[in-house]
């Protein structure tokens, strides 16, 4: 699908990921990522990839999106947006960064998209079955 044919904040929303990815800094793996969040106000938060010469320290563009929202005191994300270069298969988050935005909603939409201004639309809850959530440590215990 084009991303033309989104409603204007959900492409609002894309065009925070696809912007702020020139941001990236991914020296080791120059591989650029941009993300960005929708609040439930309809405030947008962008984040980029930030690598780091000890190499377990990289930190992906979706997790720097949420941190930056939650840090502004936004945790409602109703969708949130992931553009990196590649051209071929529309690529969904790390399997950290699923569990990152299941912290806060399991039912979030992602816009996942290509460098052809096209986009498919998933469901967080569809890319992480059987989620350990929040609500997970009220559950009855022994
Ligand atoms: N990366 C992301 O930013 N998001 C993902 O979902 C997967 C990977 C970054 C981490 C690293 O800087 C680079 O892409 C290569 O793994």
């Amino acid at each position: 699908m084009e991303i033309s044919t989104l409603d204007p904040k959900l492409q609002a929303l894309v065009k925070a990921a696809v912007d702020v990815k020139n941001n990236a800094y991914c020296p080791y793996s120059n591989f650029r990522v941009g993300a960005s969040v929708l609040c439930s106000d309809g405030s947008i938060y962008a984040g980029c990839n930030v690598e780091n010469a000890s190499y377990g320290l990289c930190v992906c563009a979706e997790r720097n999106a949420v941190m930056k929202a939650v840090s502004e005191g936004k945790k409602n994300f109703t969708a949130a947006a992931v553009s990196c270069d590649i051209k071929g298969d529309f690529k969904g988050p790390c399997g950290v960064c699923r569990q990152v935005f299941a912290e806060f909603n399991l039912d979030i939409e992602l816009y996942l998209t290509k460098p052809d201004m096209t986009y498919k639309k998933v469901v967080l809850k569809d890319l992480l079955p059987m989620a350990f959530t929040p609500q997970s440590l009220e559950e009855e215990r022994i």
